[in-house]
């Protein structure tokens, strides 16, 4: 998809951090847009600041752990564009807690969130864009969907998932038209640590020293509108975190050796 204008994107977790920050670059490409997230004060606020004419955005407020509720959330965006070109799957959460202190209602809410509402908006999505013979999946993951880091079990686990599905997809659906790209984003500038999920459920409600000198969501954005254009297979983009990528595959034993010294200085709570 080499140009986005009036293409439709339908955008998850897009009343904050990095989906707000991509639907305002999409909206500078001219692409009609639908904000999914369940604050819809804030999706009101992100859509007057992208700038688009009501003709051009739609607000569809939602929970998208309600799994069931995808066929009609999919149905209002047919109704409204006829069309859906890419889905981006963006809402997600983090963790903060030691494995062995989590109970697993806590794995099993954040696998919901950051697993089965991506995988369960796809399928809902899937048959229309097979109809169209064309379409675009983009799914938010993280560095740590490749590799695992102390206190971040069920996120790190749930960002893993993801790319055994999507790799998956990709090669099923690519003699169909339709693309799929995983973002695998390092720390980015937003609130994802503040609202990350504690052994007790509650918010951590920290803002992390990684994620307030992170990469701004609006470089990230800008990124992934590229290599939405250019079909990117993954994407990733941040700071020096990203250099863990290349060290995991080059050498899996000295990275976690690394890791382990950080989690012995409690890095990882910062
Ligand atoms: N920031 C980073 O360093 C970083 C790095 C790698 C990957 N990521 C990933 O990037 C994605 C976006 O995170 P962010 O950094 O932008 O964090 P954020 O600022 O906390 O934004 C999270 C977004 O997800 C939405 N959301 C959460 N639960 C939802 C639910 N049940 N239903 C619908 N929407 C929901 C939130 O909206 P409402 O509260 O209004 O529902 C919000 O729009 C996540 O998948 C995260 O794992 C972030």
């Amino acid at each position: 998809m080499k140009h986005l204008k009036n293409k439709t994107i339908w955008i998850t977790g897009a009343s904050a951090g990095i989906g707000e920050a991509l639907a305002k670059a999409l909206a500078i490409e001219g692409a009609n847009l639908v904000l999914t997230a369940r604050r819809e004060d804030e999706l009101n606020r992100v859509a007057s600041e992208t700038g688009l004419p009501q003709e051009k955005i739609m607000i569809l407020p939602a929970d998208v752990t309600h799994l069931d509720e995808t066929a009609s959330l999919t149905n209002q965006v047919i109704q409204r564009f006829g069309t859906i070109d890419i889905l981006v799957n963006n809402a997600g959460r983090s963790s903060r807690a030691l494995a062995a202190e989590t109970p697993i209602e806590i794995d099993q809410q954040l696998m919901k969130l950051n697993y089965f509402a991506p995988v369960a908006l796809t399928k809902a999505v899937l048959p229309q864009m097979i109809k169209q013979g064309s379409g675009h999946i983009v799914v938010t993951s993280s560095v740590m969907g490749k590799f695992g880091t102390p206190l971040r079990s069920a996120y790190s686990a749930s960002k893993h998932a993801l790319h055994g599905f999507f790799d998956t997809l990709r090669e099923e659906v690519s003699d169909k038209g339709i693309q799929v790209t995983i973002l695998c984003p390092g720390y980015i500038k937003t609130e994802v640590s503040i609202n990350s999920i504690t052994a007790n459920g509650d918010n951590y409600n920290k803002m992390s020293r990684y994620q307030q000198n992170g990469t701004s969501p609006e470089k990230l954005a800008r990124r992934v509108v590229k290599g939405i254009k250019r079909g990117k297979r993954e994407i990733w983009y941040g700071g020096i975190e990203i250099l863990g990528l290349y060290l995991h595959r080059i050498s899996p034993y000295l990275l976690y050796q690394y890791l382990k010294t950080q989690h012995r200085k409690n890095a990882f709570l910062e």
